[in-house]
């Protein structure tokens, strides 16, 4: 690993077509209009027209964005770029343990984003000595993150905006060099 990649794990994850940027305060309105282009073009398939409608409000104008916009404030986080510099999907953990945000543009999904975006974020979690990371996944990230070897410790419910949701309570430890071979 170069001296860059060592202060800047992320530096690793990105390819020409996928640039890894931090997410700075000037990415957080394009990280919103990622939020609610996600949630309107994947999510459908998946949830129900009502579900649809309570989670992208979250990202949408009025108090009720508040929550989110303090969320991408307070966290660290990471923008992935197409060629042309444009925000295609950013990642963030809030707290430091915490992966509380993975959101990917409909029309740059199952190109290697998210995939890449949450690798970052672990090595980032590693370089900070954190021993385990946390997140509550979507019926349609928890594919993404069992793959990456995160484990389901159990199903939770919840209101979100009056609609009911099911996710996915996930973790993973990060006490071990990412691809290391343990000998016996
Ligand atoms: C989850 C998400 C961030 C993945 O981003 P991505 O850049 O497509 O991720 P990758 O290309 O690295 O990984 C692809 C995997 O993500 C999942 N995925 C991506 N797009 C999907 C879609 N349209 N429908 C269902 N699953 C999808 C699948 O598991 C896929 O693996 P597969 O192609 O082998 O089936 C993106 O789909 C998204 O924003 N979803 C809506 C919001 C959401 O659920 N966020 C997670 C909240 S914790």
């Amino acid at each position: 690993m170069s001296t860059e990649e060592s202060t800047q794990p992320y530096r690793q994850y990105a390819t020409e077509m996928n640039a890894i940027t931090p997410l700075a305060a000037q990415d957080h309105d394009a990280a919103l209009e990622i939020y609610r282009d996600a949630v309107e073009t994947v999510a459908p398939a998946q949830y129900s027209p009502a579900q649809v409608k309570a989670w992208s409000q979250q990202a949408r104008s009025g108090s009720g964005i508040t929550p989110l916009r303090n969320s991408l404030r307070r966290g660290w986080g990471l923008v992935s770029r197409s060629v042309d510099g444009k925000a295609e999907a950013f990642a963030l953990l809030d707290p430091e343990d915490h992966v509380a945000l993975l959101y990917c543009r409909g029309r740059a999904c199952r190109e290697g984003r998210g995939g890449a975006l949450l690798r970052a974020l672990e090595e980032e979690g590693r370089r900070r000595g954190i021993p385990r990371l946390r997140t509550e996944a979507s019926l349609i990230s928890e594919p993404l993150f069992r793959s990456q070897g995160w484990q389901v410790s159990w199903q939770e419910e919840l209101l979100i905006n009056g609609v009911l949701f099911r996710r996915f309570r996930m973790a993973k430890p990060l006490n071990q060099a990412q691809g290391a071979l343990i000998l016996s």
